[in-house]
């Protein structure tokens, strides 16, 4: 038999195995929809204390916007894909249990501020010990500390009614935005298990669902820690990129050099690469901070200060962007945006989602609005989380989802997502209904800046040259 044969679905009904997927998020509901449809011979069940969340996964209107997914969630829902608030019967059914709930940075205590709260995590494993009737294979599939594994079998030994758990570390790798593609066509698996039978015996059950798709050598596997940790420090080494790159933009705005040909400069070092250089207006995301801090905090806990002011720095310098932005609109529209009316293209943390975590937007709005601006948000998806972040400035803020209209009268734009859409409105249009002098500053570096400075406009680029039209 082939390893392609394998796979075969067997006649009507045939369920080769159970698996659920405990938290119906950004990472589970895609990650389920894909193996469901690359897997037809599984059964896959998405659990989700959120009653609501469940609501609209069952329906068209999708609680995250990723494109692609209606698509792939359209194709397999009431087929081999199920919503459900069902917890514990869904525990009960599996065979293996993804596990994605989410692990906020605790707000309180010991670690505040910088570890993760495991509170659900735990709750889970509690859940599965208490409903389980038969052997199963546990999957961490949220980003979690190094060892977490190790605290989730102490809770699971300790009250198992003789039945077995295995735990495995299987990390999620896919980008908001780019989720299918990134989960059909992805750089890796990471598949961590313990190296005792039971444990290889459980990672290749785990490596059999990814074969349905991927080619071998994409997967790859791990003793445990390594996996967990692993996670941590891709998101660590991407984030980091980011706020390398982002200072020496502020260095390449006091030197009149162009940080768009210093990236494309060191990317074409191979060693190096292009990838994630391009200077902006700060990280945003669920993961990046959360995981960063994580890890600082790990390494203190271990007595390693070096090791966690090195990775603080990444998260600090992120901070630092943002306020930078922030200082460079008051200082260039003559030190004051008091009463001033202030566009802001993009509230998402970034392109394609509706996402808002941690978006550098909040930070930015939030300081505009202190120094009393007006302040107008437009986005194509992210209006309805924008609301609710910024619930406190209700009735300071306006919304408004035709750039144009949001626009209109206003003294500047600040592009804060790296939307397309930006790129091929009709600025002029745009600057004629603008009060003037108009500002643009471009935190995404996206746009035509010539073009701008042609139409009348006064651009501010990140890390590179201003085109003002004053003296
Ligand atoms: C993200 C990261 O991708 C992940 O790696 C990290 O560890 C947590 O945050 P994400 O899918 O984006 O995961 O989180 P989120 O969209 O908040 O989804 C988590 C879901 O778990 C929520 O829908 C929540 O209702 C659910 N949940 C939480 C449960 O079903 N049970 C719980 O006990 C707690
Ligand atoms: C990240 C990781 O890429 C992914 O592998 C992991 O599973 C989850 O965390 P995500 O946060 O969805 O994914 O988006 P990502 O594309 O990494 O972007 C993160 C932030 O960095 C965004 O705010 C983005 O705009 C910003 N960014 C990215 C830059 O400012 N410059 C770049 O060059 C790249």
């Amino acid at each position: 038999m082939s390893s392609k044969d394998k796979f075969l679905p067997k006649g009507p009904g045939y369920v080769e195995k159970k698996i659920l997927c405990i938290g119906a998020g950004y990472v589970g509901g895609p990650t389920m929809a894909v193996i469901a449809e690359k897997c037809p011979e599984y059964r896959i069940d998405v659990v989700d204390i959120d009653k609501k969340r469940i609501e609209r996964w069952n329906s068209d209107d999708l609680p995250i916007y990723e494109p692609g997914l209606l698509e792939v969630v359209e194709k397999v829902r009431g087929k081999n894909l199920f919503f459900s608030t069902h917890v514990a019967e869904g525990i009960e059914n599996a065979d293996i249990i993804f596990v994605s709930v989410n692990t906020p940075t605790k707000t309180f205590g010991e670690g505040a501020g910088m570890a993760s709260n495991l509170q659900y995590w735990e709750e889970v494993a509690h859940q599965i010990v208490k409903n389980a009737k038969s052997n199963k294979i546990i999957v961490e599939k949220s980003t979690l500390p190094v060892r977490t594994a190790q605290a989730m079998e102490r809770i699971l030994k300790a009250n198992c009614k003789g039945l077995k758990f295995e735990v495995i570390s299987n990390p999620e790798f896919l980008a908001e935005g780019t989720a299918i593609n990134d989960l059909l066509h992805g750089d890796r698996v990471l598949i961590g298990s313990h190296k005792t039978k039971s444990g290889l015996a459980a990672a290749e059950e785990i490596a059999d669902i990814y074969r349905h798709w991927l080619p071998e050598e994409k997967i790859i596997t791990t003793n445990l820690w390594s996996s967990e940790l692993s996670k941590l420090v891709a998101n660590a080494f991407l984030a980091q990129r980011i706020s390398s790159i982002n200072s020496i933009s502020a260095l390449c705005e006091k030197t009149d050099a162009d940080i768009s040909e210093i990236s494309y400069a060191i990317g074409k070092d191979s060693r190096i690469g292009s990838k994630f250089l391009n200077a902006s207006v700060g990280f945003g995301g669920s993961c990046f901070k959360k995981d960063i801090l994580n890890l600082v905090y790990i390494a203190k806990s271990y007595g390693l200060t070096e090791v966690a002011e090195y990775w603080h720095q990444v998260v600090k310098m992120n901070e630092y962007q943002e306020r930078l932005f922030v200082r460079r609109m008051i200082k260039e529209m003559f030190n004051t945006v008091s009463g001033k009316k202030i566009a802001i293209f993009g509230f998402a943390f970034k392109a394609d989602t509706g996402d808002t975590r941690e978006s550098p937007a909040i930070e930015v709005v939030s300081k505009l609005l202190e120094e009393r601006a007006k302040i107008v948000i437009s986005d194509p998806k992210a209006l309805e989380n924008a609301k609710i972040d910024l619930k406190e400035f209700e009735g300071e803020i306006s919304y408004e989802e035709d750039p144009y209209k949001a626009a209109k009268d206003c003294h500047a734009i600040a592009v804060l997502t790296e939307w397309n859409m930006y790129k091929d409105l009709d600025y002029n249009k745009i600057y004629d209904n603008m009060r003037k002098p108009a500002f643009i500053f471009d935190g995404r570096n996206i746009l035509n800046h010539e073009e701008l400075y042609n139409i009348g406009f006064n651009v501010f680029p990140i890390g590179k040259g201003q085109m003002t039209h004053f003296e």
